[in-house]
């Protein structure tokens, strides 16, 4: 765990330098320690920035307030992005790091969303697994045909498949090439998101995405 940047997160650098790195964002009650297994396995040798959200909610770490389940306070939504995309600006000069690809989930994957339409320059891609749309009224933003997975569960209670399908509506609009999957299971992670992620990444690699 390293605390002298703006954030709590952990540094993977990894021995493969042409791939894009990795910001991994945690589901609520995570930490920066949750999906740095997952990114391995989804970019074998890829750096891997990991970061722990700042708000608590019961104790439990998120990276942004909200009102109820699904029901975000916006404001705060705004602020925490803006704060976040401050620390990657922060972690790549840190770390002599490309633009990343942000790889969260459920409450990470909301903020990573938030990221890309407020601050498009900060991030190369996404993706969002378990995403819902952040903030209800899209800020203007051209991501410039940026690689977006999302990968959305069939029977998932949180996210009713129309706020999925409004959220990759709403990053295509804004210029995205988005990919929207969704998979036979409910708000967990399952084999299926690995193996839809890892075969995702490497098409954008291989030049099949656009990677801006
Ligand atoms: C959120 O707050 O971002 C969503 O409700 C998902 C979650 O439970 O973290």
């Amino acid at each position: 765990m390293t605390n002298d940047l703006s954030h709590i997160h952990r540094f993977a650098p990894g021995n493969r330098r042409e791939a894009a790195p990795l910001l991994l964002l945690h589901g609520t009650g995570g930490d920066e320690n949750d999906l740095l297994p997952l990114g391995e396995a989804i970019a074998p040798g890829g750096a891997l920035l990991s970061v722990r959200g700042k708000v608590l909610e019961h104790g439990m770490p998120r990276f942004f307030r909200r009102l109820a389940e699904g029901v975000f306070d916006e404001d705060d939504v705004i602020r925490r992005a803006n704060d976040l995309a401050d620390f990657v600006t922060e972690a790549r000069q840190r770390y002599d790091l490309a633009e990343p690809i942000a790889l969260g989930y459920s409450n990470g994957a909301n903020i990573a969303a938030a990221m890309l339409l407020l601050r498009p320059e900060a991030l190369a891609g996404a993706v969002l697994l378990r995403a819902m749309v952040p903030l209800r009224e899209a800020p203007k933003a051209d991501l410039f045909g940026r690689p977006v997975l999302i990968v959305s569960g069939q029977s998932d209670p949180i996210i009713p498949p129309s706020n999925s399908a409004a959220l990759a509506l709403m990053l295509t609009k804004a210029g995205a090439a988005v990919e929207h999957r969704t998979l036979p299971v409910g708000h967990q992670l399952s084999q299926a998101d690995l193996t839809v992620a890892k075969t995702w990444l490497a098409n954008v690699e291989a030049g099949a995405v656009a990677l801006t």
